[in-house]
């Protein structure tokens, strides 16, 4: 009855996100449409994330439910895939699970060889890891309603090994892709009424290309993809510290329609606790980088990620947390508790031994200072006027317009004129921890 009807749901990172658009497109050239209701579907994928054991609990909750629909409906076929799906395949594939298919994040164009050997009733995995597959052949089809902001991964895996993470492992070697396929990808999406995209890589600053006839690095290719049009808007994210270059940070500064936010994931601030993460910087490195961003783009903003209770972290340890934080005053940030995950360094090398009820102290203390900067950094933008790309309807209010300024900051705001995919000049009047609250100007951009 629903044949060739594929419902695609996506945990985790940005990156899977934009996995997700690439499955979609290869599998809606082989008839599939896409639904939005998972009770429509012949087939459901689950694109997955294991960065915490929560994000993998998530997973198994949602398969449980969604198993039930094969009652219903017994021709249905469920898949997992994305960093789940490498890691923990052999549990995936056990038959009261009720998957159909696994896929890792590199083996996607066998989904529909995977599909076809499932017809008879056979389970189909393929895990297999790849040093090439960058999927830049491949034009993904665009699943974010608001047709407004677009993601384009330009390279694939991490090979940083940070101590605690399990990106390595799920998906593989570092891969650049090919700078035209992104130039024409970014020149394609503008063309088609795209006002913003964002570059995508675990670590964007070590993109690097080489072949016989080229070789580009990370800032090069940001300068060629802000040089597409002055009104598309670019994004890229994320940042590792060891790699951020002043000529990086020039390059944003040179470019109007390159957004002035940095996210900068700093995990700790004390240097045995980096040291032991593997992250290859010191504090005062870090500390360095942020001075350089302040010094030559004093407009952006700097988010970061941090995380509490990683292993052997002393209360000192996480004092210099705190101290890091006050003496940068990030505008934003993602913040977590340390979640053990198998096979990394960390899991192998160092025990998990700060107790759950210390980490989550530790976190709430760094929550509750990282809200109190992120409330002082909206603040101080009561007064001034941004210009804001239009997302569409707020949240909270159907009658209220929300969008982002170039510092990445959330502004709500009352509609005059202004409409979806549309820069408006917004005026701040007000805001909270979490979001900027303004007026529309009459003033045509
Ligand atoms: N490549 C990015 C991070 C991707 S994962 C970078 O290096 O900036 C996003 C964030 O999840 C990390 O920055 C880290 O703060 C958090 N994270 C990763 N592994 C974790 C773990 N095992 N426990 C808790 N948080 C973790
Ligand atoms: Fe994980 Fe570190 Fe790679 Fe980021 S840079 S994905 S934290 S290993
Ligand atoms: Fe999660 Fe994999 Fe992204 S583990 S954060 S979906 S790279």
């Amino acid at each position: 009855m629903f044949e060739n009807r594929l419902f695609i749901e996506t945990y985790g990172c940005q990156m899977n996100f934009s996995d997700s658009e690439i499955v979609a497109s290869i599998l809606s050239s082989e008839g599939y449409s896409l639904v939005n209701d998972p009770h429509q579907a012949s087939l459901i994928l689950i694109n997955t994330c294991s960065i915490r054991e929560k994000a993998e609990e998530r997973v198994w909750k949602r398969l449980r439910e969604l198993k039930s629909l094969k009652k219903k409906n017994p021709e249905l076929k469920i898949g997992i895939i994305g960093c789940m799906a490498e890691r923990l395949y052999e549990e995936l594939l056990f038959a009261g699970h009720g998957v159909d298919l696994v896929a890792g994040p590199d083996a996607y164009r066998f989904l529909p060889e995977l599909l076809s050997n499932t017809l008879q009733g056979a389970q189909a995995a393929n895990i297999q890891l790849s040093f090439e597959e960058t999927y830049e052949d491949i034009e993904p089809l665009r699943l974010d309603p608001s047709g407004v902001s677009a993601f384009i991964s330009i390279m694939r895996g991490c090979e940083n090994f940070c101590a605690y993470c399990v990106v390595p492992l799920t998906r593989g070697k570092e891969r650049s892709r090919h700078p035209e396929t992104i130039l024409n990808e970014a020149r394609n999406l503008f063309q088609r009424g795209y006002p913003e995209i964002t570059l995508l890589g675990q670590n964007v600053n070590s993109y690097y290309f080489k072949n016989a006839h080229l070789s580009m690095n990370f800032s090069d290719l940001l300068a060629k993809v802000a040089e597409i049009h002055p009104s598309l808007r670019v994004r890229f994210t994320t940042s590792h510290p060891k790699d951020l270059s002043d000529k990086l940070i020039s390059t944003i500064a040179s470019y109007p329609n390159i957004c002035k936010s940095v996210h900068l994931a700093v995990q700790s601030g004390s240097d045995a606790i980096l040291k032991r993460m593997n992250r290859k910087y010191t504090r005062n490195e870090f500390l360095d980088r942020v001075r350089s961003i302040r010094k030559m783009i004093p407009e952006s903003t700097i988010s970061t990620d941090i995380i509490a209770g990683f292993c052997g972290e002393t209360e000192e340890d996480h004092r210099q947390t705190l101290s890091l934080m006050e003496e940068v005053g990030f505008d934003s940030a993602f913040m977590f508790r340390y979640s053990e995950r198998p096979g990394t360094l960390a899991a192998r090398k160092y025990p998990d031994d700060v107790p759950s009820e210390v980490k989550a102290r530790r976190l709430q203390e760094i929550i509750d200072l990282q809200h109190w900067h992120s409330l002082r950094s909206n603040r101080q933008d009561i007064g001034k006027t941004f210009e804001v790309l239009v997302e569409g309807s707020s949240k909270r209010s159907r009658a209220m317009l929300s969008g982002r300024n170039s510092q990445n900051k959330m502004v709500v705001f009352e509609p005059k004129k202004a409409t979806r995919g549309q820069y408006v000049r917004v005026r701040i009047t007000g805001c909270t921890q979490a979001t900027l609250i303004g007026e529309e100007m009459e003033d045509d951009l």
